[in-house]
């Protein structure tokens, strides 16, 4: 979502992932180093199960970087808990080595002044929450908490996170799949149903209905409301 909407005056990331957190950092402050060390890489499942197989705290920042991006970009679905090295048979890898230093600096420029944290949601909304605020919340889907490992999210924290938007000065908009648990944790603020498609089911086949979320806000968006 930061890397597609017009950059506002002050911006904010934040995610409890370390790994993901280390790559934002790194594409922002080292970004020359970081391309460096994709020089001598291939896309291959042997380069996937090494790293796969190297604990990331034995790592530099800069290498932990490089790893996390190289998982991701070439898992199956960029799926992190349990990743799969991803391939098929009509299309080329996803990730591009001969592409990384451009894809980078686009990135690297977008972040150049954002403000990446490494918290738990809750502290981030109670450190940022001002009457012009406006928080993007994204975070895993009912019935998949423990997709980005166990323990960080819990079928309990939506009732958390319910009961603290409850209290914001701010806006926020919050994104998730389009279930009865959802709908009722979250009754109290306005829902709109959307379908989106997931990169991961780019080939989706005829007939497969496209997935149902929902955009839960606690105001009118203009565009409605014109
Ligand atoms: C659906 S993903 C969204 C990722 C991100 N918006 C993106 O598009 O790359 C959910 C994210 O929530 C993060 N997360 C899980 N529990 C969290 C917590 N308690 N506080 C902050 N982030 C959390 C995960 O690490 C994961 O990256």
């Amino acid at each position: 979502m930061l890397f597609k909407k017009p950059e506002s005056k002050v911006e904010v990331i934040n995610d409890i992932n370390r790994d993901l957190v280390t790559l934002y950092r790194c594409v922002k402050h080292h970004l020359p180093a970081l391309v460096d060390q994709f020089r001598w890489m291939l896309v291959a499942r042997d380069e996937f199960d090494r790293f796969m197989a190297t604990p990331a705290e034995t790592l530099t920042d800069i290498q932990r970087a490089a790893r996390f991006y190289y998982l991701l970009r070439s898992s199956f679905g960029a799926k992190w808990a349990g990743a799969t090295f991803g391939t098929a048979a009509s299309a080329p890898p996803r990730l591009n080595l001969l592409r990384i230093e451009e894809d980078l600096s686009a990135a690297h420029l977008r972040l150049a002044r954002v403000l990446i944290e490494n918290r738990p949601y809750a502290d981030i909304l109670r450190r940022f929450d001002r009457s012009t605020t406006l928080f993007y919340l994204d975070p895993p889907y009912w019935g998949c908490e423990a997709d980005y490992g166990r323990g960080l999210f819990t079928r309990e924290d939506f009732t958390l996170l319910a009961g603290q938007l409850a209290t914001l000065k701010g806006r926020f908009v919050l994104s998730l799949n389009d279930t009865p648990g959802v709908r009722e944790v979250f009754r109290a603020f306005r829902i709109e149903a959307v379908t989106t498609r997931y990169s991961i089911s780019a080939g989706r086949k005829a007939g497969e209905a496209p997935a149902k979320e929902v955009l839960i806000t606690n105001f009118e968006p203009a565009s409605k409301a014109a």
